[in-house]
């Protein structure tokens, strides 16, 4: 019997509703298949722990996680602690010290989801964003010079290194030769004339390797547009940090809403554990009634299974959710429906099995 110790880091408003069914999920999962178990342990970090503690987490929070095989996180942020204090000492932290370079977000209309889109059918959505996830746009570099004076500066560098570049580009290349699909990046090279010129530099250096994988390159504004006109011309997508989380949230609007858009923090070299999470945040309009959709913390847990190796559980995980969606059967009222978060996640365990 082969153990996954998985730290799980529920967080702030609807993370720790969610991440409770994504935990039974992986529980029902893991006894249907007989062959492997989990061991969670969880860690009430998040906003209220920093308001009684001063701090997100614990000083050696990092070295804590270390240990573990993977992390499940809910959301991070709550209003009464600023954002940019929560996430970039949570969320971004571990994304950063654990080199979670590879941030996989697949957005594919399963059948049943509402498609806010005419015409457009499920087989017409289907595409899986390699978001590079360790620096970029994010990197946390720069400067407020002369606060509360006339002259007053803020600075926010982005920080495009040659080794960032080239690994999850190479990452992306590798992901649509293996799938088969088209490989597009996606960039600003006609505005930014350092960062996103090295970049496309970068994307036809690495491309040299690959001359069997087809690729195309898109400006991101012509990007968010043909992701709108024409979502099927994409297969993989390889883009910055930046570009990457704001395109994801509109292909979740494209694929069925906010409660069903997963994604993992990839270490691909596994030298640190990675981490699944919802693309969602913490909803405070929402939390507390017991009414978010636990599905995407769902579809991320079978992305967890993936990465151990178990992509026939990950698979069953997908079909499921897509039967509750064609047959409208248990999906919270986002989705339509009237069923509970629990309900939902109770719903998905009965149909594994
Ligand atoms: P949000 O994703 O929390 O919510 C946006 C909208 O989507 C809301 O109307 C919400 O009710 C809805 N929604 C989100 N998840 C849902 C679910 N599972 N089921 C049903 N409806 C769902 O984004 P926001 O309001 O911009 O951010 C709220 C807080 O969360 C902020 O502090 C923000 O910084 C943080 N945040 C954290 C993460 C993360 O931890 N990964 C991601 C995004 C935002
Ligand atoms: C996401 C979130 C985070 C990001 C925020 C909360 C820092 O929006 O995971 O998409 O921008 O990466
Ligand atoms: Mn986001």
């Amino acid at each position: 019997m082969t153990v996954y110790k998985v730290a799980v880091v529920p967080g702030d408003g609807i993370g720790p509703e969610v991440m409770n069914e994504a935990v039974r999920v992986l529980n029902r999962v893991s006894e249907l298949d007989g062959s492997f178990s989990f061991e969670f342990t969880t860690y009430p970090w998040g906003c209220e722990y920093y308001l009684e503690h001063g701090e997100m987490m614990p000083e050696d929070g990092i070295e804590t996680l270390k240990q573990y095989d993977a992390i499940l996180l809910g959301a991070v942020g709550y209003p009464g602690v600023p954002d940019h204090i929560s996430l970039r000492d949570l969320l971004l932290r571990i994304r950063h010290d654990f080199d979670e370079y590879v941030n996989l977000r697949p957005v594919k209309l399963l059948k049943g989801a509402q498609c806010p889109l005419e015409g457009v059918k499920p087989e017409d959505v289907d595409m899986i964003f390699v978001r590079e996830n360790s620096e970029g746009e994010y990197a946390g570099s720069g400067a407020w010079l002369y606060p509360n004076s006339p002259q007053e500066v803020v600075i926010q560098n982005g920080v495009f290194s040659r080794k960032g570049c080239e690994r999850v580009i190479r990452y992306a290349y590798e992901l649509a030769r293996k799938e088969g699909r088209k490989l597009t990046s996606v960039s600003k090279g006609n505005a930014l004339n350092y960062s996103m010129v090295f970049w496309d530099q970068i994307f036809e250096e690495v491309g040299r390797d690959y001359p069997d994988v087809q690729t195309d390159k898109l400006l991101v504004d012509a990007a968010s547009m043909f992701m709108v006109k024409n979502p099927s011309r994409f297969g993989v997508i390889v883009t910055s940090n930046l570009f990457g989380d704001i395109l994801t949230d509109l292909g979740a609007a494209i694929a069925g809403g906010m409660g069903l858009a997963a994604g993992a923090n990839l270490n691909p070299e596994r030298t640190f554990p990675s981490m699944f999470e919802p693309i969602h945040g913490s909803a405070p309009d929402i939390a507390g009634k017991g009414i978010a959709n636990p599905l995407a913390s769902v579809w991320a847990a079978s992305q967890l299974l993936d990465f151990f190796g178990y992509e026939n559980w990950g698979k069953k995980i997908i079909d499921t959710i897509e039967t509750m969606l064609v047959n409208k059967d248990t999906l919270t009222p986002d989705q339509g429906g009237t069923a509970s978060c629990e309900e939902c996640g109770t719903r998905v365990c009965e149909l594994l099995g």
